[in-house]
């Protein structure tokens, strides 16, 4: 092979955004926790969608790692079935999967037996002669959170990430959430990444900035011009941000109890969205551009007060109720696998203000939480109210603030609330909307997150994925108000399973003069 060279010389910064109309190259992609949930439900379907969009070259090699002892063929047998289920083109195209599946392979390991990593070396360099993958390696992390730094520590010594690296290769890192529990453990993750891996190799996944209509906020700001006026405290009255889910716990109850929403969807997945919405515009697509700006709405935010953290957060569980289907659902603390004296939230809101010129005096308020109403994810841009009531004592109906809304699931589309007149003889008002809907707009089926975001980890391109400073500043903004739950312990305010959220949420917009949209 050909001689190693350090990472260093290999992975310089890209000075452009990366060519996206590029070709994928031939490369294996090296999966921990392959008999995991998110393998079998998202990783596997989406590179086998992505194989039968011909996105794909015939060269990629998948070798999945984990503990349990299996065959190559039995793992892909296991994933045949789920692939069957969960890839987003429905039933399974047999000449794609079986061209696929011959491309799948598997190793069991012992995260701590530096024998493994020896193994999965010599598998690499079977695959290298197989399909052409020679020293292009993405390392894919998707193991529980205590796992990690075993793995990325053995990967260090094994010299794994440097194996047969030409001047034409790279090995790149994916992780998956949770980043760290808290800023102290992000940080120490951080470190140890970086004393393995130059910052441009790690891929920092959050799944929500590969959906679609994510991405969709920059086009909708960016490459418009009508919307960057008024995207501004002069005409924002206030910002609302909800990623609202039906679903309850899924049989993870114990997982999800040392978590909660303020960790589980807050400290990322909303962050993320707010900081597409409140960033400056790039000077370009390049990743660090886009992460700069990112990472600024983040210093910007006003810390919040220790000793106030209950004017500005309400956390709560959801009580017994009904459940998407209208059935009786069990109580948070009757759930399988959750302690029952739990003061681990389901629900979270939390005030945000970001002190810089273009959002100074606008609230960002965000809010998130299981077993709510409906699943729907959405951002609303409340302007602020005309300036006077033109139409004095002959109107009838007040007139609703403008709002521009994106939502970005279940049904994509983006839609401007106003007002118009209601047809008759008196000045009546009525409020309505004009909306853009994804599905009714193009016939191409939007591709699944994890499709978007696998394929730009093997095209180099970043700017979807979080850096190590965006992190830690994400777990900054949240710290007072994980510090001040963390040390109250007792009851928690509740919500009814299948309603809007608890009362404490409305009255924290109240409180501002304002109310939360309908779930
Ligand atoms: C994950 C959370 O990151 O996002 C889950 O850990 C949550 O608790 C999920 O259910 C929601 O993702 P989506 O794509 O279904 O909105």
């Amino acid at each position: 092979h050909p001689a190693l060279l350090p990472a260093s010389t290999v992975t310089p910064p890209p000075a452009e955004p990366v060519d996206r109309s590029r070709a994928v190259p031939a490369c294996a992609v090296v999966i921990f926790g392959a008999s995991g949930d998110l393998t079998r439900r998202k990783l596997i379907p989406a590179l086998y969608d992505l194989t039968r969009e011909g996105l794909l070259p015939e060269g990629i090699a998948v070798l999945g790692a984990a503990r349990s002892p299996k065959s190559d063929e039995e793992f892909r047998q296991e994933l045949r079935q789920s692939t069957a289920i969960h890839a987003r083109s429905g039933a399974l195209d047999e000449a794609v999967w079986n061209r696929f599946a011959r491309q799948v392979h598997y190793q069991t390991i012992q995260y701590d037996d530096p024998g493994a990593y020896r193994q999965i070396a010599s598998r690499l360099e079977q695959l290298c002669q197989a399909h052409g993958t020679c020293g292009r390696h993405l390392l894919y992390l998707s193991v529980p959170p205590s796992a990690g730094p075993t793995i990325i520590e053995h990967i260090g010594r094994s010299k794994l990430h440097e194996l047969m690296l030409t001047d034409e290769g790279w090995c790149r890192i994916v992780i998956e959430k949770p980043f760290g529990h808290d800023l102290p453990s992000a940080q120490r993750l951080n470190q140890q990444l970086t004393s393995v891996f130059h910052e441009d190799q790690i891929y920092r996944i959050d799944h929500y900035l590969g959906k679609e209509t994510v991405q969709n906020l920059l086009v909708t700001r960016f490459a418009n011009g009508i919307f960057e006026p008024i995207w501004n405290r002069r005409y924002v009255d206030h910002v609302q941000i909800t990623v609202a889910e039906s679903l309850g716990l899924e049989g993870r109850g114990k997982h999800y109890d040392d978590v909660g929403c303020l960790r589980d969807m807050v400290q990322n997945h909303l962050l993320q969205i707010l900081c597409l919405v409140a960033m400056e515009p790039p000077a370009s697509l390049r990743a660090d551009a886009i992460r700069n700006e990112k990472s600024k709405v983040l210093e910007s935010i006003r810390p919040i007060p220790p000793d106030e953290v209950g004017k500005w957060a309400v956390r709560a569980q959801y009580d017994r109720g009904r459940d998407e289907d209208g059935e009786p659902a069990a109580a948070y603390l009757e759930e399988p696998g959750v302690a029952e004296d739990s003061s681990t939230e389901t629900y979270a809101a939390v005030k945000l203000m970001i002190d810089n010129w273009r959002w100074s005096g606008v609230p960002f308020y965000l809010r998130s939480g299981k077993r709510l109403a409906r699943r729907l994810t959405e951002v609303a841009i409340q302007f602020r109210t005309a300036p006077m009531l033109l139409f004095g004592e002959h109107q009838a109906g007040s007139p609703r603030p403008n709002a521009l809304v994106l939502q970005i699931q279940p049904q994509e589309s983006i839609a401007i609330d106003f007002s118009v007149k209601r047809p008759g003889a008196g000045m009546v008002l009525h409020p309505t909307s004009l909306a853009f809907d994804y599905a009714e707009a193009f016939d191409e089926e939007l591709p699944e997150a994890y499709e978007r975001l696998l394929l730009d980890c093997m095209l180099g391109d970043a700017s979807l994925f979080a850096r190590d400073d965006w992190v830690e500043s994400a777990w900054q903004a949240i710290s007072p108000v994980l510090d001040d739950w963390n040390s109250r312990t007792g009851p928690l305010a509740t919500y009814r399973a299948g309603s809007d959220g608890p009362r404490e949420a409305d009255l924290l917009l109240a409180g501002d003069g304002r109310a939360w949209r309908a779930i």
